[in-house]
């Protein structure tokens, strides 16, 4: 049961195509960025700044999170609807800078990748979650793209929005998590880097499903 992580900036696939991959090798998904938005969101409803660092590693220490079925429960309610909202979206980046935050999560992530057969997807999770897994990826895709995809998915949820707004938002979320002091985004050494530009769901996770078979998987 090998440990597979996808890493890239938003809007590269990364999510769609990590969930698709576990399932067809009947392993475990785990979506980490949903894990910093759904701090974000406690954030929100408590009213906490997204750069309270204390305030907010108090909130994530008793963040009662779990996964369940593919969907995210904030205690007893389902989040994971309310996790892509604009609200969140805006300022999830700044939520996950803040290390203290961050390396609460990664050990949280670590424990749920024990025993492997997981598909890990997020922007560290190559590089500082599980460094040494067997099987790494890196998506990306041109600004153009990602923000044309995203705005997709906003109107298919109902949350209007113009795609150069989308755009706008996009280029300083990938900023933020570029230029981070811990956990920033980078390609992982021995990733296989994907452009996903121009490309369907099902070629790239063709493409995966091959490079994960060819290590065992
Ligand atoms: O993948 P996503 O769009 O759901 O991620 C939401 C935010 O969380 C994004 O701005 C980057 C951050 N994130 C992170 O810093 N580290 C991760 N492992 C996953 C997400």
């Amino acid at each position: 049961m090998l440990r597979i992580t996808i890493d890239g900036p938003a809007g590269a696939g990364k999510s769609t195509v990590a969930r698709e991959l576990a399932q067809i090798l009947g392993y475990t998904y785990l979506d980490t960025g949903a894990m910093y938005r759904t701090l974000a969101l406690a954030a929100l409803r408590e009213g906490i700044s997204a750069d309270d660092e204390p305030n907010l590693a108090t909130l994530l220490s008793h963040l009662d999170l779990r996964f369940e079925r593919g969907r995210i429960r904030l205690g007893d309610e389902d989040v994971a609807d309310e996790l892509r909202a604009p609200a969140v979206d805006r300022i999830v980046s700044r939520v996950a800078a803040h290390p203290r935050v961050r390396a609460a999560f990664v050990s949280r992530q670590r424990e749920l990748a024990q025993g492997g057969g997981v598909v890990v997807d997020g922007r560290d999770a190559g590089t500082v979650v599980l460094p040494d897994a067997e099987c790494k990826f890196f998506l990306t895709a041109s600004l153009d793209a990602r923000a044309a995809r995203r705005h997709r998915e906003m109107r298919s949820q109902g949350v209007r929005a113009s795609i150069d707004d989308v755009r706008r938002e996009m280029a300083e979320r990938d900023s933020l998590d570029e230029m981070r002091a811990v956990g920033a985004l980078r390609v992982p050494d021995a990733a296989l880097v994907v452009d996903t530009t121009g490309l369907g769901v099902a070629q790239v996770v063709a493409e995966l499903a091959a490079a994960c078979r060819a290590k065992g998987a």
